[in-house]
């Protein structure tokens, strides 16, 4: 069918104006935020319910054009951004959140809700949504779903699918799934809502999820802690956790990052010195202590690794903190073009991996500047090396590192996805019989290769896995 028709055939299913086509609106939807994934698109499509989803998925099938779905645009790994020739079928008009359910702790929110709304409805009925991270503003929970985020509070509430009961989505032929009863019992068959959560809009398009809702945990206080090595960091956090068990959300960075933020933010500095990493956690009030702070304190006092200590209670203070490592992403990318990986290390191999880093770095990229900052609980580093981009054009730089992080166990994709970014290099840590079975279920359920193609699986011709 030629684009003309597909394009007219698309503006009778969701009206002229979301059709978008001219290069300016379309602009926001072809680049990501990294500015390191971009294409450009057929057309951004904006549909307001399922039955729309599923008419421009089977309208796009049926002309043999692919779609990308996309909802806040805040992936880094290229999965959500269009290739020359594809449709954007972006999620933001299915914005609806609620109803809630008190009773069952479920929110039910459109794909095209922000992280952010679907936290203030939860809040509302004193639940919480569980999940948290910088790009709440922005994130959508579609794109929660199909990238399985993570953030900062995984430590205590899991992962994305942790926190997703249900879910509704349309596949490749214009099918309607829907997962929505409520019940946490639920072993009829096979799990579709647990394969399409992770699956970056290769398998489905996520329409609507129904969050599993968490009682939060009143935080009574925020602790920086300035420490050496990422070593005394995890001897810290290992202590702390020994004597309280509310700890949520425990992050690091290191000094250059923490310079970089307070640069280009102009914030006040948290120390009068400077120290080579930082610990940041938060403390809830389970134990029900209360004097947990002075117990806190001095339990810190008392640790020889400690050099330096900033505890805070009040809101104020502690945004203060958190917006220290919060806002290392945007410092990193007013810098440049990062190369961004986003690794996970098992946690006794964490600073093995710092030290060898640095070489590998030095060995591909000589004039890379390694920062480094992530969520330490989960070894989960986020690998940003800036003046790297060049000399990483053909994969060079992703590959020495990733092959390092393969080498100590660990995992080269920890909560950003696999998307464009990281697709060539999945055999490095799994195994062929693992590629096979992603791939027939990519075949069963998309034969015709029209959702997100060429996303999260490689070439088949790639190297098989060294087994
Ligand atoms: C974060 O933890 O800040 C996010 O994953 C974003 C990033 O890695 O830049
Ligand atoms: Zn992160």
């Amino acid at each position: 069918m030629p684009a003309v028709d597909l394009l007219a055939g698309l503006r009778e299913i969701v009206g002229d104006t979301h059709v978008v086509t001219d290069p300016d609106s379309v602009a926001p939807y072809a680049q990501d935020w990294t500015r390191r994934w971009h294409g450009k698109p057929l057309a951004v499509v904006r549909p307001a319910t399922v039955a729309q989803v599923s008419a421009v998925v089977r309208a796009c099938a049926a002309a043999g054009v692919p779609l990308v779905p996309q909802g806040g645009n805040t992936g880094l790994v290229g999965a959500g951004v269009p290739q020359d020739g594809e449709v954007v079928l972006s999620m933001a008009r299915l914005d609806s959140v609620g109803p809630l359910d008190p009773l069952g702790r479920t929110l039910m929110a459109g794909a095209g809700a922000t992280l952010a709304q679907a936290q203030r409805a939860a809040r509302s009925a004193g639940l919480d949504v569980g999940l948290d991270f910088s790009a709440r503003d922005t994130a959508t929970v579609g794109g929660i779903a199909a990238t399985n985020a993570g953030g900062e509070r995984v430590m205590r509430h899991g992962v994305a699918r942790f926190r997703i009961r249900g879910l509704e989505a349309v596949l490749a032929d214009g099918s309607v799934v829907r997962r929505m009863s409520g019940v946490s019992k639920d072993n009829t068959g096979y799990d579709l809502v647990q394969l399409l959560i992770g699956s970056e809009g290769t398998l489905g398009v996520i329409t609507a999820v129904q969050l599993d809702l968490i009682r939060p945990h009143k935080i009574v206080g925020t602790a920086l802690v300035a420490v050496r090595s990422v070593d005394d960091a995890l001897t810290v956090l290992h202590a702390v956790q020994h004597d309280f068990t509310g700890i949520e959300a425990a992050e690091f960075f290191h000094h250059d990052g923490l310079q970089l933020v307070l640069e280009h933010e102009r914030l006040a500095r948290p120390f009068d010195r400077p120290h080579p990493l930082y610990l940041l956690f938060d403390l809830a009030d389970d134990d029900g202590r209360p004097d947990a702070f002075e117990e806190l304190t001095e339990l810190l006092a008392g640790l020889d690794c400690v050099r330096d200590v900033c505890l805070v209670a009040t809101a104020a203070d502690r945004r203060r903190l958190w917006e220290l490592r919060e806002l290392q992403t945007e410092a990193v990318s007013a810098e440049g073009i990062p190369v961004k990986l986003d690794v996970a290390l098992p946690l006794n191999q964490l600073s093995l991996f710092e030290r060898r880093l640095a070489e590998v770095v030095r060995e591909v990229a000589r004039h890379a500047v390694p920062i480094l900052f992530g969520h330490i609980a989960e070894g989960n580093v986020h690998v940003n090396l800036l003046n790297a981009v060049e000399e990483d054009a053909d994969g060079a730089v992703t590959e020495a590192v990733l092959d390092l992080v393969a080498s100590l166990g660990g995992s080269i994709s920890a909560e950003h996805g696999i998307g464009l970014a990281n697709r060539r290099w999945l055999p490095l840590t799994r195994s062929s019989a693992d590629m096979s079975a992603m791939r027939a279920i990519k075949q069963a359920l998309d034969p015709e290769g029209i959702l997100s193609p060429g996303r999260m699986l490689p070439e088949p011709s790639r190297p098989a896995h060294k087994d």
